[in-house]
């Protein structure tokens, strides 16, 4: 069979692969600690749950208006207005089936064949994939261990040029945690604005910050919010990834076209995910800060721990619930520690490098677990490794 070029660069997400590696081990009596999986191990809320119970006992099962219902727009542009601090107008948001169309989306409305995409590497899997559907030429960055995984901002420099149609950023950070300064951030804008360039913004994990720290957006800045593509969603935050729901905050005209790509393709977003939503962002909030204050919990003991494994070296990342070990001093390569520590530790974790080439040398681990699992699965990683 032969099939259009587009799809020929596409691959499976690391994280469905060893899910799938782990799952055939279990079926086969072993036991695995599963910190490969980028969900929340929380259930969604209860009154969000029962919001979308609610809805579809009252019909609520329906065709919408392809960039959402109009309370979830408006709802969402009061909501994620606010938490960043710019003016929203719902005509700006799109509401779609997960954050992941929002991606695909806009960048289909952007890019011409050829026009060249900087994205961070390591990064997650998607952005390559929907740069080279679209035609572009994604042009790879590197994040720095040493500055919280943000862009090598020398490299940056080099790489951006006239051609640049569209920067990709993602803070916090999976596959790292890391979240962009604000003086990278500053950085960045200059240059967007300089060479006329939009800005995607992945912030999915905007809410999932520790320390009492915000993630700031790129949006907030002088003259970005015009050529600013905000992608958020439920999620993550919400702990909702099974109901689909996501959106994009971005100018009007882009939003128009978006629109349309929804229509001829989604249709629209699940009527009763869209009311389940509305009561996530509009009711009460405290479900989020007590997850946030587990995941805090989690991360400060996994990265203790990690940091005894001899051969691994794990900062601690402000947001999100991955942490990013180097692991180049046990002399192996991400692919095989990570199989190893499948195979005999009975830990499913993600090598760095099915992130991108500059992912080679870490490992990705999930801490979206229970402490108890996190705490089990430390101990056995070091028991192999020994
Ligand atoms: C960085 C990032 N962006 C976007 C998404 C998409 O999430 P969803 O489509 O479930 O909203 C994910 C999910 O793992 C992610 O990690």
């Amino acid at each position: 069979m032969t099939f259009a070029k587009r799809t020929h660069h596409l691959k499976p997400e690391g994280a469905y692969e060893v899910l799938a590696r782990a799952n055939q081990l279990e079926a086969a009596g072993k036991e695995i600690i599963h910190l490969e999986i980028g969900q929340p191990d929380y259930a969604t809320f209860e009154n969000v749950s029962q919001a979308g119970i609610e809805a579809i006992r009252t019909g609520k099962t329906r065709y919408t208006p392809p960039a959402g219902v109009p309370a979830l727009r408006e709802a969402i542009a009061e909501q994620a207005g606010r938490q960043r601090g710019i003016e929203v107008h719902p005509n700006e948001v799109v509401v779609s089936p997960g954050g992941k169309p929002n991606l695909f989306f806009p960048t289909l409305a952007l890019i011409e064949p050829g026009d060249e995409v900087i994205y961070p590497n390591p990064g997650f899997p998607t952005y390559e994939a929907m740069i080279k559907v679209a035609g572009g030429v994604p042009v790879a960055v590197p994040l720095l261990e040493q500055n919280q995984f943000s862009f090598d901002l020398e490299a940056f420099d080099k790489l951006i040029n006239e051609k640049i149609r569209l920067i990709i950023l993602n803070s916090p950070s999976n596959p790292t945690g890391g979240v962009i300064p604000p003086a990278d951030l500053e950085h960045i804008a200059s240059q967007a604005e300089q060479y006329g360039c939009w800005v995607m913004s992945d912030e999915i994990y905007a809410r999932i910050v520790y320390d009492g720290l915000e993630a700031p957006s790129i949006v907030t800045l002088s003259g970005m919010k015009e050529r600013t593509i905000i992608v958020d969603g439920f999620s993550k935050t919400y702990s909702m990834t099974g109901w689909r729901l996501g959106f994009g905050i971005m100018p009007k005209e882009l939003a128009d076209k978006v629109d349309l790509l929804l229509t001829h393709s989604v249709g629209s977003t699940a009527h009763f995910t869209q009311f389940a939503g509305l009561e996530a962002v509009t009711g009460p909030q405290d479900m989020v800060d007590v997850m946030v204050t587990e995941y805090q919990r989690r991360r400060d003991a996994i990265v203790d721990g990690l940091n005894t494994i001899p051969g691994f070296v794990c900062q601690k990342p402000q947001g999100a619930f991955y942490v990013f070990p180097n692991i180049t001093g046990t002399g192996m390569s991400s692919s095989d520690l990570a199989n190893l520590i499948l195979e005999k530790a009975g830990v499913a974790l993600l090598p760095g490098n099915s992130f991108g080439k500059y992912g080679e040398g870490y490992l990705r681990i999930s801490y979206a677990n229970s402490l108890e699992n996190i705490e089990k699965g430390l101990e056995k990683i070091r028991t192999v490794l020994k």
